[in-house]
Formats: C-alpha cells, structure tokens, sequence
C-alpha cells in the first residue's frame, strides 16, 4: 500500500503541520538515554523545515494514565531535539489549548515546536473525537510519522487524520518499505528469522505467521525455554509459560512437519549459559547442556551460537527481533553480540532488518546498526505489521493518488 506523501499536501510555505512523531525514548537523569527515534524522525522534519511549513510536533512519552505527570514530559526531548536539528525548538507545556495554539501561530517559517506529551489527556488513547478537534486547531495540515505508535488506535493517529489534510512521514514510508516484504512473503530466500526476548506469549502470533513463509527459525532468549520444555528437556528455573506448553508442543510438532516436507529448520539453543539467576553479583555461571535444578538459562552458548550461524551463513535475509539472553548484563550479552556481529560482517550479501525495541537497543549499543539493512523504529508495531495485521494509523491515512 502506498499512502500519500508530504509532497502530496501541496504548498506548505507558512502552513503549521501539525506531526505526530514517536519520542517514546528512554529517560536517564532527566536527559534523553537513547536518541534513536528522535534521530529518525529528523528527515521529514526537516524536509518540513525546508518547505518553509512551521512544524508543530506531537508525541506520547511513556504511559502517564491520562493525567499529567511531570515525570513524563518531553521537555528533555525538546532539548535533545534541538541539539541534533542545532536550532532553536519552542516547548509548549499544554498540549492543546489556547495557549498551544497561540505558540504554533507564533512560530516563523521553517521554525519546530514540540507540545506536552500527548498521553497527559485521557482523549489521546480513547481516540476521542473532541480531544482530536482540539488538537486539529493545532495544524493546517497532518503528516503521521510515528510509525512506533500506528498500532494504537489513538486520536493524534487516528481520528486527526479524518480532520486535516493527511499525509504519511519519511519514516513511515521507510519503514512499510523496508518491513513489506516479510509481511507479503517476497522476501529474497533463504529468508531466516531470529527470535529472542522473554516472552514466548508476546511472540507466538509472528512465529506462526511467518514460519510458513521462512526457511529457517532460529529461537533464544527466555522463550526458547517453553519451546525446550514442551520437548521435554529439562530447563531448571529457567522462564517457562507453563500456560503455553501445549501451543508450544503444536508449534513443535507443525515444524517437525514442515521439516520432513520442506526442510525448514526450527533451531532451538543446544547448551546455555546458566546462574543462579540475571545478577552480575551471584558468583559463577557456567555453561551446560542439561539446565541443572535450581540454575536459570541466562543466555545461549557457544554450540547454539554455532548452529545459528551455520543457519544464517547462507542466508539472503534475516528478520531478528529480540535478545538471545540477558542483553544487559554481561556475560549474559555474548550470545547476541555474536550472532549480530555475525550478521553485520554479512552486511554486502545479507538483508538483515532488525525489529525495534530491545534488539534494537542491542543492534545500536553494539555499534552495529549501521550495518543492518533496517533497523525499525517500531516494537509491538513493526511485529504486528510483519505478521500482516492492519495498523489503524496506516488504515486512517489515505492513499496515493
Ligand atoms: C512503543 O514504544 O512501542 C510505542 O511508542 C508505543 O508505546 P505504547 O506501547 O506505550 O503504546
């Protein structure tokens, strides 16, 4: 699906557009932790900038429960912003209002305002129509480009767009570029999923629905130990979602199916890290085949590290979402460094897309985004949109003529 761009809103001189970005970004101190999505999010403000439009910036930051909450304000952000842009960035500390709309009216050709956190109002999650008109005054026209944020029917998403000329960003348009492919199985083949993180729940729709268009599926992190169960392994203390054992048995047995027919693979971790548990301080990890009583599986080791590469050695594109262990704390990391060092060194010859949130997260602490073919901006959203769901912020967009 293509939807309008900005060039399709016509002239922009002077005109306030009104963008709805993803800063949901880390906060540390008071400062901006990780820039990642405000970095994205620059190319169509500045595209905006360069038509001589004002552009009044709209964003959630976290999930403040309708009210305000000065823990959550993007203040920091308006900082952190006008650092990158290197010019000046108007905060407005209302979201909507006079006093908003009296700031966007105050700004001069090509100038950015960024308004208070959208979530400080009950309307924005409820995609309120009232809450939506008031925000409408802020814009003449809306560009949509927090892809993040397209799966939440909220009314800066959804029901804005039904009230401003609408346009989607550079970065939506990136990003349906980039995802659209898994989505619609065009992918170039072999094409290799790996998938990692805690959760065995959050990931089982898009292990079914893209396990029928892989070629191989190469499972970590803590939900490999449901899988890993369910086959009867023993696992220890490590996670298990005791209510998904018998969907887990299913997946097992539709892949030994697919094997036999296909030859696909679904390649679960041989031997593991193991501790007592995810603190730097407990003394001792070790690595082991079995998951002893009482010890944990706190990262993927070295065996299953080699039979992913050899997995992915041959691959033409790879989707990774999701740590392989315990990211943050080393030596919990080295699996995940390993895989995605490797997958980096396959740069030239190897289109890996990295789905957002914490692989993301690994992807750029390890200085290797870069070498990724795309690196999403999205968590639950590029998921869904890679599992062929229909986002409700790109539903409400319309499409190019
Ligand atoms: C995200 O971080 O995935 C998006 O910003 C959406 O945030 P939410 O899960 O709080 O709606």
């Amino acid at each position: 699906m293509a939807y309008r761009r900005i060039e399709g809103l016509g002239e922009l001189r002077d005109k306030r557009a009104l963008v709805r970005v993803d800063f949901n970004v880390p906060l540390d101190g008071g400062a901006v932790a990780d820039d990642f999505r405000i970095l994205s999010a620059l190319p169509t403000i500045r595209r905006l900038q360069e038509a001589g439009a004002r552009v009044v910036l709209c964003s959630h930051l976290g999930r403040p429960k309708g009210k305000p909450n000065p823990e959550f304000s993007l203040r920091p952000v308006a900082a952190r912003l006008a650092e990158l842009l290197e010019a000046e960035v108007a905060f407005c500390e209302t979201t909507v209002g006079a006093e908003a709309e009296a700031a966007t009216h105050a700004l001069s050709s090509g100038g950015v305002l960024l308004i208070e956190n959208l979530r400080f109002n009950p309307g924005e999650k409820s995609n309120d129509a009232e809450f939506a008109a008031e925000l409408a005054k802020l814009g003449d026209v809306y560009v949509n480009d927090a892809f993040g944020v397209c799966h939440r029917a909220a009314a800066s998403v959804v029901k804005i767009a039904e009230l401003l000329p609408a346009a989607c960003g550079d970065l939506i348009a990136a990003e349906v570029d980039a995802l659209s492919p898994l989505r619609e199985g065009t992918a170039p083949r072999p094409f290799v999923v790996v998938l990692g993180g805690a959760k065995l729940g959050t990931k089982i729709p898009v292990l079914q629905a893209l396990l029928p268009r892989t070629d191989a599926v190469c499972v970590g992190g803590g939900m490999a130990y449901t899988l890993l169960k369910a086959m009867g392994k023993s696992i220890g203390a490590s996670r298990c979602e005791e209510d998904l054992l018998e969907t887990a048995g299913e997946i097992l047995e539709a892949s030994r199916l697919r094997m036999r027919e296909t030859g696909q693979e679904l390649v679960l971790p041989r031997d593991h890290i193991v501790a007592k548990g995810p603190n730097a301080d407990l003394a001792g990890y070790d690595c082991v085949e079995e998951v002893p009583d009482g010890l944990m599986a706190l990262d993927i080791g070295p065996a299953s590290v080699a039979e992913f590469l050899r997995v992915l050695r041959t691959a033409k594109t790879v989707f990774w979402n999701g740590p392989l262990g315990v990211f943050e704390i080393p030596p919990f990391h080295l699996g995940t460094e390993q895989v995605a060092t490797f997958l980096a060194g396959r740069a030239g010859d190897c289109h890996t897309i990295v789905g957002g949130g914490d692989s993301a997260a690994a992807a750029r602490q390890l200085g290797l985004a870069d070498r990724m073919a795309w690196v999403s901006t999205g968590g639950g959203a590029s998921l869904l949109f890679v599992q062929g769901e229909e986002l409700p912020g790109l539903a409400a967009l319309p499409e190019a003529s």
